[in-house]
């Protein structure tokens, strides 16, 4: 049987996820839904109703895909699972940590999934580089270089951390993925370089520690000419046995935006029929917002910041936030990285 999905957000992210459900023979196209009529109405295309707000054609649906902007994911994401509909969400997560914890807790107040599709996750050489590390053993550091100068215009050249809010999320989800450890500690530097065409800072340096002890160390510009990395960075992982290197399929054919959301709209369905836990289910994935926005507060007050304790804050503000369901199982959790990692 095939799964209804209602689409909300039918902008650039959206119009690739039209071509994903399009592409697979598990899922249907229910509906659109955007805050833009005109939009919602272009890409339901005559095929299937569209609406400006979800809960007009939720009926019709067995799960959501949820491609709006950033801002929007924490409210979008709570009207569905309060209406019991599972969401496969774009990255990232939310704009917040506590609106991340809260959803989170939603999820599981709601017994609904929440899984937030991190396309990169799905690259075919990344596959291939965790197997090359694995067959060397432990890892010592783990690095990522990106040096890349596009031209997007719009939002991204007036925020005030473009590099690390927009792009960096991708690198550090990697890397939990390859270390299959949990980040605790960072300290970044972010900076602007004098000729940056962003008003914000266009690049940085942080250094991860993870639970295992081993280092991850992110080197990155957005602003950066002449000798561009993959948009996936140069990776190398060094480890007794010795150094496993992945150039992010520069030289190799790297996959495609549409075939990396395919595998991660399969996986989702999977998870829905089995139901099985994917890896990017919410409560790991606030650990991956969790690197961004700790490497964002270090970069600001010049200190490395310990992951727990900017967790715990959020935790405190979640609970005074959210309504009283979802602050209830916000407080019976043990500690918030308990939370994470055993249920998630
Ligand atoms: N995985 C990737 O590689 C990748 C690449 C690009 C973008 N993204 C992510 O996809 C998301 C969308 O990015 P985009 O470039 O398509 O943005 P966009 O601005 O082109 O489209 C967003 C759409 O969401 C709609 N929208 C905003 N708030 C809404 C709400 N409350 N309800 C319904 N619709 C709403 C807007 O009207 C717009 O049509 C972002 O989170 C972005 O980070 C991911």
């Amino acid at each position: 049987m095939t799964l209804r999905a209602v689409l909300v957000g039918a902008g650039a992210m959206g119009t690739e996820w039209l071509d994903a459900v399009a592409a697979s023979p598990d899922v249907e196209l229910a509906a659109v839904v955007d805050l833009d009529g005109a939009a919602a109405s272009r890409a339901a295309g005559g095929r299937v109703p569209w609406a400006t707000e979800l809960a007009a054609v939720a009926g019709s649906a067995d799960f959501v895909i949820d491609a709006t902007v950033p801002a929007a994911h924490f409210e979008v994401t709570a009207s569905a699972l309060r209406l019991g509909l599972p969401v496969l969400g774009e990255k990232p997560l939310t704009a917040t940590l506590p609106q991340a914890l809260h959803l989170a807790a939603l999820s599981e107040l709601t017994g609904t999934l929440f899984a937030v599709s991190q396309s990169r996750r799905f690259e075919l050489g990344l596959a291939g580089f965790k197997k090359q590390i694995a067959g060397l053993g432990a890892v010592g550091s783990l690095t990522t270089s990106f040096y890349r100068g596009p031209r997007f215009g719009g939002f991204r050249e007036m925020m005030e951390h473009p590099l690390l809010l927009d792009m960096a999320i991708h690198a550090f989800d990697m890397a939990r993925y390859l270390l299959d450890d949990e980040p605790v500690r960072v300290f970044c530097d972010a900076y602007n370089p004098p000729w940056s065409w962003y008003a914000g800072d266009a690049a940085a340096s942080a250094v991860f520690r993870f639970a295992s002890g081993a280092r991850y160390s992110y080197t990155a510009s957005w602003c950066s000419t002449g000798f561009d990395t993959s948009w996936n960075g140069d990776w190398q992982a060094h480890t007794a046995a010795g150094t496993a290197a992945w150039d992010g399929d520069l030289a190799g054919p790297a996959s495609t935006l549409l075939e990396t959301i395919s595998a991660s709209l399969a996986v989702f369905v999977a998870a829905l029929r089995t139901g099985q836990r994917p890896a990017t289910r919410v409560h790991r994935n606030v650990l991956s917002l969790a690197m961004v926005l700790c490497a964002v507060e270090s970069a600001s007050s010049g200190l490395p910041v310990l992951v727990d304790d900017t967790l715990l804050t959020a935790h405190v503000a979640a609970i005074a936030s959210a309504p009283a369901d979802v602050a209830e199982v916000l407080r019976g959790w043990p500690s918030v990285r308990a939370a994470l990692l055993e249920t998630g």
